[in-house]
């Protein structure tokens, strides 16, 4: 049987929807100062953002999340897809990129493109991983929730390391083209988060389209939106009967999930990890 993921500059990505065309198009890939680029971690709000990134840049107009499917419409930087879609998109272009930071091009460095770096509490980060790995079958059974998180910690997982992923782009010195975010601060007040975005984006909204962008990429909302569930995606590639890839929505899953051994294991080898940096992070 065909591996199902291929490991790219130390790093395992999968091969369905990655190629080693795919990886040099994006290290070749020229960013333009208006591009907006969506950072996360898998599983730490990139779906979510390829639903608020269109909103927010067209003012709250719906078109684009009603009609485009959320991969074409704010594409991945390192995907297959986005050969065949760049062409289509529309200046400011948005896309979501999973690289870390040294994995930017060139272009990247040289340019103006605003960054929004979104970050998730990494226990829950490991419990959505462990349900979309469940429900994928173009990525290797997780297996054992335990045997999943060992190798979440030692890196063995899409994009490798989350302690790595995290500390590389909060080094990235990118002054004001980058806004922090966390999963969480989104989730509790989502209407204040997308105040926040829009003012990093230039863009002056007023109360009442927040309030219409707010209820449009709510979880109830994208759960029933096609072209943002992944329903259109065929059933042998993802079975949301297993799980749904809009599965919860919600903060602190991990108690559910974790037991206190395996929240001693994870959280020491999250704090060594973190040792020594500056940042400080809401979890630990
Ligand atoms: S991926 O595969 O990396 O693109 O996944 P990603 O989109 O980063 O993460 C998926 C998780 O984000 C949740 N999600 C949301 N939560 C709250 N509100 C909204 N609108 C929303 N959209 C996506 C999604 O449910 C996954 O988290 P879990 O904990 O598994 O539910």
């Amino acid at each position: 049987e065909r591996e199902k993921c291929f490991w790219y500059r130390g790093l395992p990505v999968p091969a369905e929807t990655h190629s080693l065309d795919s990886l040099r198009f994006a290290e070749d890939f020229s960013f333009r100062d208006e591009d907006v680029l969506a950072v996360t971690y898998p599983k730490s709000g990139t779906i979510w953002m390829q639903e608020i990134l269109p909103l927010v840049l067209n003012g709250g107009d719906l078109t684009p999340v009603q009609t485009i499917p959320n991969w074409d419409r704010v594409p991945w930087l390192e995907e297959k897809r986005l050969a065949l879609v760049l062409d289509q998109l529309t200046s400011p272009r948005a896309l979501v990129t999973h690289f870390p930071f040294d994995l930017m091009p060139p272009s990247f460095h040289t340019s103006k493109a605003k960054v929004i770096y979104v970050m998730r509490n990494p226990k829950d980060v490991l419990v959505s991983s462990y349900f979309f790995h469940q429900m994928a079958t173009f990525l290797d059974d997780p297996g054992t929730f335990d045997e999943f998180m060992d190798k979440f910690l030692e890196g063995r997982v899409l994009f490798g390391k989350w302690t790595d992923h995290v500390k590389s782009w909060m080094k990235a010195e990118l002054g004001d083209r980058i806004l922090y975010m966390t999963y969480e601060d989104m989730v509790e007040d989502l209407p204040g988060s997308l105040r926040t975005i829009s003012h990093f984006l230039g863009k002056n909204l007023s109360d009442q389209v927040i309030d219409k962008i707010a209820e449009t990429c709510s979880f109830k909302t994208m759960k029933d939106n096609k072209m943002s569930n992944f329903s259109l995606v065929p059933k042998m590639y993802m079975d949301s009967d297993k799980s749904p890839f809009l599965r919860k929505g919600i903060v602190g899953d991990w108690k559910n999930h974790l037991n206190p051994d395996q929240l001693a294991r994870f959280c020491s080898v999250i704090r060594k990890e973190l040792e020594g940096q500056s940042m400080s992070l809401p979890w630990s």
